[in-house]
């Protein structure tokens, strides 16, 4: 049997054949996890994160937009074109992470979804699994959907199969009693909105420290209005969505930056797969939310918020 880099027996398991990623461009020095190889070869490399980390991952067509509007549900499936290899870069971001955290937007927006690295890439989960099991992950992400409202489908299978829920007072009030028995709410003690560094917090004091963010524009400029996010992973799909008098967002909603507060980022790294680029970068963020940055999340802020089972 194979053995991790601490010497522990790994399963190695089959993977159904992948497509590969073409690599471009890699700066040098990445962190590396010692993807399974069955992984490394169809992402074309190593993969690996300085913890703790927030990381996000988007697709977005050539003209900018990442979401179709409200009359459009899993517009993000509609922008990728389904790809494969975009399936199974996302499920190896969630494979990476401790915690998937999204917006309420996003569940709302996204029925039927599980935030998980099988549901979108089933014929990797074999060797998902095996990674998860080399950094000593649980068998899924901790989903963690953030919520003001508390207007939460809760008959959702992402939430049936259990789900941190941080809110507002106002949004515990709403959910009393409506969420799934597998839920935990946390609650924060004040505000109409959740400040994200608090979050982070609880998440960072349960030992979620790769946190990946799949949450919608809102989520995206709140977290970069408190220079929180690290890392953008961002999926150009090649395909024009267009404008017309509807409501299509770009990447960031509720935050202006340029000119006044440019978020430069760095590349990291550059793929291909026949049209569709897969770029990383690294945001320059102690720029943005310099206090929140230094205001650094630690065990002792899990007070912040109060948790209660859903039962
Ligand atoms: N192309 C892609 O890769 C991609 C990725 C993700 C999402 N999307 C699309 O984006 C659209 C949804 O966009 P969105 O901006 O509405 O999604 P979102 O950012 O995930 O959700 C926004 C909601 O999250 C809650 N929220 C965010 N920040 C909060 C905070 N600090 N405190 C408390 N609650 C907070 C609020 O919920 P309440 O309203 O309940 O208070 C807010 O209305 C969907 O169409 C989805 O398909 C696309």
């Amino acid at each position: 049997m194979a053995e991790d880099s601490a010497g522990h027996p790994v399963a190695r398991t089959r993977t159904a054949s992948l497509e590969s990623l073409e690599l471009l461009y890699e700066e040098a020095g990445q962190p590396r996890f010692g993807l399974p190889p069955a992984l490394a070869t169809a992402y074309g490399g190593d993969l690996g994160f300085a913890l703790p980390c927030v990381y996000a991952n988007f697709v977005t067509s050539i003209d900018g937009v990442v979401a179709l509007g409200p009359e459009y549900p899993s517009s993000g499936s509609a922008i990728s074109g389904r790809e494969p290899t975009d399936r199974f870069v996302m499920g190896l971001l969630r494979a990476c992470a401790d915690a998937v955290l999204i917006g309420a937007g996003t569940l709302r927006a996204t029925p039927g979804h599980q935030w998980t690295p099988d549901h979108v890439c089933p014929q990797a989960a074999p060797a998902f699994a095996e990674l998860r099991q080399s950094l000593r992950r649980l068998a899924q992400p901790k989903l963690v959907v953030v919520t003001a409202s508390g207007d939460l489908p809760t008959e959702h299978p992402a939430l049936e199969s259990g789900a941190l829920v941080a809110t507002t007072v106002e949004g515990a009030r709403q959910l009393e009693g409506r969420l799934p028995p597998a839920c935990t709410t946390l609650t924060a003690g004040e505000g109409t909105a959740l400040r994200m560094a608090d979050v982070l917090a609880v998440l960072h004091a349960r030992g979620h420290t790769a946190v990946l963010t799949e949450g919608g524009p809102h989520l995206i400029g709140n977290l970069l209005g408190e220079g929180l996010l690290d890392e953008l992973f961002l999926t150009t799909s090649p395909v024009l969505a267009g404008r017309a008098d509807t409501s299509r967002p770009a990447l960031i909603t509720g935050l202006e930056l340029l000119p006044k507060q440019p978020a430069w980022a760095d590349l990291i790294s550059a793929r291909r797969r026949d049209s569709y680029l897969f770029l990383r970068y690294r945001l320059r963020s102690r720029v943005l939310g310099h206090r929140a940055r230094t205001a650094q999340p630690s065990a002792s802020r899990d007070s912040t918020f109060k948790s209660s089972s859903a039962t």
